[in-house]
């Protein structure tokens, strides 16, 4: 592909309430047996896993233009919750440290939650008509704290890129949890 190649204007449709991406590019899926590390209650997992048919936690479709310096797409997380504690996505940096990106909430209810380099935590509400800006090395981690799906959509620069690692070794320095009917945001014990 000729790298100075004409783009042209695209209208793609996206539905708010399934995340569906028409044309989309590029779609993956996780399950709940692929995200064991993240959740702390390693028996409350093993026991969730057991009980349940390995439910889907979260399904992530993009539109990604060729050669182009943004795409999007949107993430999809069911509700749902092990030992206390929301269904979440993995969380990550961006590879590109300079590089942020948005999460714009179509449906249902959720918590972004932040992290910078230096250690800083924060949270954003996520619900419909919250558009969050995520500032270049701020970790993010979306969390479904409702009962209906939440959908959001997102945008970056496909250069960002991600680095897992860190927060797959580190945690992140909260969790937030399911209390009865509350939502608990409580220090991650096992944070290193
Ligand atoms: C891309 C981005 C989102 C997430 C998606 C899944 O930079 O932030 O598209 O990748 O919500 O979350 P992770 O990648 O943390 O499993
Ligand atoms: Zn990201």
């Amino acid at each position: 592909m000729n790298e100075d190649a004409l783009l042209f204007p695209a209208g793609i449709e996206i539905s708010g309430l399934t995340g569906a991406v028409a044309p989309f590019t590029g779609q993956y899926e996780k399950r709940l047996s692929e995200l064991r590390e993240i959740y702390a209650d390693k028996s409350a997992f093993d026991d969730a896993l057991k009980t349940q048919n390995d439910p889907l936690v979260y399904r992530v479709v993009e539109y990604r233009p060729p050669n182009s310096d943004i795409f999007f797409g949107t993430t999809t997380m069911s509700p749902g919750h092990v030992g206390g504690e929301f269904y979440m996505t993995r969380g990550h940096f961006h590879a590109r440290r300079d590089m942020g990106e948005i999460y714009y909430t179509q449906s249902g209810s959720g918590i972004l939650l932040l992290e910078s380099r230096d250690g800083q935590s924060r949270t954003v509400e996520m619900k419909p008509g919250i558009c969050a800006f995520i500032p270049p090395d701020w970790a993010h981690r979306s969390i479904n704290i409702g009962d209906e799906p939440l959908v959001f959509v997102w945008a970056c620069n496909p250069e960002a890129g991600h680095d897992y690692a860190e927060i797959l070794k580190r945690g992140m320095r909260k969790r937030i949890m399911k209390d009865g009917d509350a939502i608990r945001i409580i220090d991650n014990a096992a944070y290193l």
